[in-house]
């Protein structure tokens, strides 16, 4: 009786150190194929950080894809630019420029069903391609747009108390800092502007380049800034705005209805083109302003709550926030999406803008 029992316990006991032992092998076997570098998680073991993978480097620049944690706190994602890794990515980033006009540069279209393209585009409709054939293709996109599904723009932070500003030094009144190779609409105004009043223009569109070191003093030390973009389109609202609101000088813009950029920026803070009926009186205005220091400080007013914060100004750099925040949304909102049509919706004017 009491063998028997022993003997039962013993067969049950190796029973379950064999089934054990089993598991043990089979797990480590299982381990065993895992890569032992870059290690994506099995994708059934809900992976603590999605993969998203740059499948362009934007205009070319590359830059350190390990720096969002460092400069902007952003870790929701495993950034890399690493192709193999396309099976195992949860989002493909895509730079619309990039793609050739046969499209035989895309990720390949067998992809596995939990994988996500982001159709990035931060180009206005009139200089942005209309390649055919990109119908179904794409799962979220990133642009300027306010209703992209990741908005990359300027955008105004409160402060967590008010702040006293010191307006910088100025020795110049009106400046025009840009970086453009084609200048498109605003060069008309321009001209017109500069027979009234004179523009100390600098950067490389003419042929002026700043020193990443001097690039904001320089723009501080001007009353105005012209911040005319170079297309004009709605939601078109670009760096030459963020970095006089940056720098301390009051932007003059030209770009979309002043409507618009009431939509993200203080109405106090900037001049619009259009509140004067031509450059002779816009001119005239900046001049009034010059000379009446309470008058011309009432556009700093917003500056005790509010505040713009600086970009990285090294050209290899100028994508990386952008994409950052895209690692950022892919690693918090997991929606199931598809776009049909990527440029009707980029090319269609949403009802809510001017
Ligand atoms: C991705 O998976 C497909 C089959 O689903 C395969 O043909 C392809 O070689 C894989 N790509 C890489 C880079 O492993
Ligand atoms: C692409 O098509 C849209 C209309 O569908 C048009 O407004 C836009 O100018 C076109 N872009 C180019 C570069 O031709
Ligand atoms: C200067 O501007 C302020 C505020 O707009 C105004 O009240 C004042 O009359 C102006 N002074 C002159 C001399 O124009
Ligand atoms: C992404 O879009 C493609 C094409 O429309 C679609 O087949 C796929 O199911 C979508 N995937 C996700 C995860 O949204």
């Amino acid at each position: 009786m009491w063998f028997s029992s022993v003997a039962h316990v013993v067969k049950v006991g190796s029973i379950a150190f064999l089934f054990v032992a089993g598991f043990v092998m089979l797990l480590s076997m299982y381990m065993g194929v895992q890569p032992s570098h870059c290690m994506p998680a099995p994708r059934n073991q809900h992976p603590p950080r999605p993969i998203l993978l740059l499948w362009f480097w934007p205009e070319g620049h590359k830059f350190d894809l390990s720096d969002c944690k460092p400069e902007f706190g952003i870790s929701d994602c495993f950034l890399t630019d690493d192709r193999t890794m396309v099976n195992n990515s949860e989002g493909v980033l895509i730079y619309n420029k990039a793609i050739q006009s046969d499209l035989s540069n895309l990720p390949p279209r067998h992809r596995p069903p939990f994988q996500k393209w982001i159709w990035y585009n931060i180009d206005p409709p009139s200089k942005t391609r209309n390649l055919t054939n990109l119908d179904n293709l794409f799962n979220l996109t990133m642009s300027y747009r306010k209703d992209a599904d990741i908005t990359v723009r300027v955008r105004v932070f409160s402060r967590k108390k008010a702040e006293e500003f010191m307006l910088p030094e100025k020795d110049k009144m009106v400046c025009w800092v840009s970086d453009e190779d084609d200048l498109g609409v605003a060069r008309d105004y321009y001209n017109e502007l500069k027979k009234h009043m004179k523009i100390h223009v600098f950067g490389k569109a003419f042929g002026k380049p700043l020193e990443p070191d001097h690039y904001y003093s320089t723009i501080a030390s001007c009353n105005f800034h012209l911040s005319f973009e170079n297309s004009i389109s709605p939601d078109y609202i670009t760096k030459t705005l963020h970095d006089p609101l940056v720098s301390g000088t009051v932007p003059v813009v030209l770009g979309p209805p002043r409507k618009n950029y009431e939509n993200y920026i203080p109405r106090d803070c900037f001049i619009h083109v259009d509140d004067f009926p031509d450059a002779k009186a816009l001119a005239e205005s900046l001049s009034h302003l010059d000379s009446n220091t309470t008058a011309y400080q009432n556009y700093f007013a917003w500056r005790e709550y509010l505040y713009v914060k600086p970009r990285l100004l090294e050209s290899h750099n100028q994508f990386l926030y952008d994409v950052c925040l895209a690692c950022q949304h892919l690693g918090r909102k997991r929606i199931y999406r598809r776009i049909h049509d990527v440029y009707k919706w980029f090319h269609t004017k949403p009802s809510w803008l001017p």
